[in-house]
Order: C-alpha cells, then structure tokens, then sequence
C-alpha cells in the first residue's frame, strides 16, 4: 500500500519526505528520517564551508545506508549562498537526491541538478512556479499549501486547492504538503493526487529532532490557532510559532520599522540560541498549523509507524463508506 511513482524513485519504505529545516537537519536527524523509512534532507545552508558541507554528507552517510537527500536554499539569506559548491560537493560525495526551495526556479544550475543519475525535486507554492520547474526538467514537484511551516510564499493557497492543482495539471509526481501531521492527512494528500508527503512540523515533535525540551513542550501545547505570519513585508514570508518575538515582529512590520531593526528581531542566530538554550521567548521556529494535531513526543520510527497504521485504517473505513 502507498507504493507510488516516488517511493520507487527515491527508493524508500514510506511516502514520507521529511522536510528539510534550517539549523536543525543535521546528520544525526537527517539519518534518523531516513532510516525510518523516509526521505530526510540535508539543509546545505546550514554549513558555510565546503568542507564543513562535506563533513555533514559525510557523518550522514555513516548513519545510514538508506537514501537520504540535500536542499539547496534559493530563498534570500542573510550570507550569500554560492549552491554550486555544495552541488561539487554532492556530486563528489555521490548524494543522488537534490530538493531546491525559493523563490526563483534555479535555471543556471538544472544541468547540474540533475547529471551524474541524480533526481531533482522542487519545492513551490503554486502551479505557476511548478510549471516552470518542469518546464526546467524537474522530475519532481513539492508543493506545500498556506497551512506549513516555514516559508509560505505570497500565493497564499491552502494545500486542499494547491495539491490537486498542480497534480491536475503536471505528468510527473507531486509530493504535497503543508499540514500534514497524521495518517488522516497523508490520505488526504493522496486522494487529492499526491504521490508522497512532506512532513516538517511533524517531524520537529520526534526525540531526534535537536530542539530543546522546553520548545517542544511549548509546541505539544500549542493549538492550531498558534501560528503567525512574519517577513510579509520583506517579501519573504514565513509562518511561525506565536511567541513574543514574533509578535515584536509583526509589531515592527506593522509600523513600517526599518529593514535593520526587522531583521536584527528575526535573526536566525536568536533562533539557534533558542532551540539550543532552550529559553522559548528568545527567537522564532517555524511551525505549521498542523502543531495542533500533534500531541506526543515519540522517536520519528513510532511516528511513521502511527502516521501509516492511521492511513491504513482511514483508507479501510472510507472502502467501507463508499461500498
Ligand atoms: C522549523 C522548520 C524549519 C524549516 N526550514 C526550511 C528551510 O530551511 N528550507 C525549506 O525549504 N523549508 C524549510 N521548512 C519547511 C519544511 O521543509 C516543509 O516544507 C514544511 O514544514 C511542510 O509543512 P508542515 O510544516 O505543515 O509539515 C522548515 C520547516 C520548519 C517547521
């Protein structure tokens, strides 16, 4: 059951892509994904030098002989990105999955993406970006609704329009996502053509993820209604866990702030303090509005194993109401 287009591709056990996530795909939680049964996804802007990159491949490949791919990051940063290095160092490294993400199909770099057998997949918001992916020679296309964490983009679709959208209307296999969190909504995803999942905000709530206690005992008790949009006005959208600092920033945002002071609240370096010291005013984390469905903390192999028993029995009732 739920064996598709991209579980052959990508050679793995469930429909399930663990969604790269920056500061926290590390190897250890990458291997982790993968050896569950998933695809986990480096985040490569995590590591500013080539050989720190490489290393990172490198402590992954040791953990799991499962596939395991990276993300190349189009998205604007705050230090310049130069993907071509990390794509030397993957195609030194034999990594055979690329996943890019941002706001601009990457065209200068699709030979690349996609020699030496690799399989490129593109992150997007919208069957415009998606079309033009493909059009690019993407083999696959991920596309996440409004509900997800993280970057949301400015189309603002909720995943129940997006997904049947760009499956309607591409040949090559979609993996949907954006709020995703339980077996009900992987059937979901399937039923409205996706061939796979992308799950993040899940996958923060799983014992290997490297944040502290404290945040994610903040998110099990977070509801749906507990998620804010941030960077609107730097155009470069994110959804993220309602705390005080994303509410300095909307605050900021609201009365025209400079761009300075905005991105010294959002800083990503506040961020990694907070997942790491555990002090859960002190930055932001991207959350999906699916962080209201999750409500345990379990390693990522039981969190699969539940996501696919649940999808089995939603799938056997719904056989059941429609016969
Ligand atoms: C904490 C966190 C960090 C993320 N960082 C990135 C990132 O660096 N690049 C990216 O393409 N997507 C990033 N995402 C988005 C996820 O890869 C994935 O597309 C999204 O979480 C799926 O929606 P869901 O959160 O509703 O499951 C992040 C998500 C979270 C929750």
């Amino acid at each position: 059951m739920f064996k598709t287009r991209v579980t052959e591709k990508l050679g793995i056990e469930f429909p399930i892509i663990g969604g790269t996530m920056m500061h926290l795909s590390t190897p250890e939680y990458v291997a982790a994904i993968s050896e569950a049964g998933c695809l986990g996804l480096l985040a490569s802007a995590m590591w500013k030098t080539k050989d720190e990159f490489r290393a990172a491949v490198k402590k992954t490949k040791s953990l799991t002989k499962k596939p395991f791919g990276v993300n190349l990051n189009l998205f604007p940063a705050m230090r310049p990105i130069d993907n071509s290095e990390y794509l030397d160092v993957i195609d030194e490294e034999g990594v055979k999955v690329i996943e890019s993400s941002g706001h601009k199909a990457p065209e200068e770099l699709v030979p690349r993406l996609k020699s030496n057998g690799k399989t490129w997949i593109h992150k997007c918001v919208g069957l415009r970006y998606a079309k033009k992916a493909v059009s690019l020679g993407a083999d696959m296309i991920t596309v996440v609704g409004f509900e997800n964490g993280g970057a949301t983009g400015v189309l603002d679709i909720g995943s129940f329009v997006l997904i049947p959208a760009v499956a309607g209307a591409l040949k090559v296999p979609v993996i949907g996502g954006g709020g995703v969190s339980n077996g009900r909504g992987l059937v979901a995803a399937f039923a409205l053509g996706a061939e796979a999942v992308i799950i993040g905000t899940r996958f923060l709530l799983v014992d290997e993820c490297p944040i502290h206690p404290n945040l994610k005992k903040a998110l099990i008790e977070a509801q749906e209604t507990d998620t804010v949009l941030v960077m609107r006005t730097l155009g470069n959208t994110h959804r993220v866990w309602k705390n005080k600092v994303a509410e300095t920033i909307m605050e900021l945002e609201a009365k025209h702030a400079t761009l300075q002071d905005i991105v010294a609240a959002a800083s990503g370096q506040k961020d990694k303090t907070m997942f790491e010291k555990g002090d859960v005013q002190a930055g932001t984390i991207s959350v999906g509005q699916g962080v209201g469905l999750i409500h345990d903390l379990k390693p990522v192999k039981e969190v699969v194993k539940d996501i696919m028993k649940e999808a089995k029995e939603v799938v056997s009732q719904l056989e059941k109401v429609s016969s």
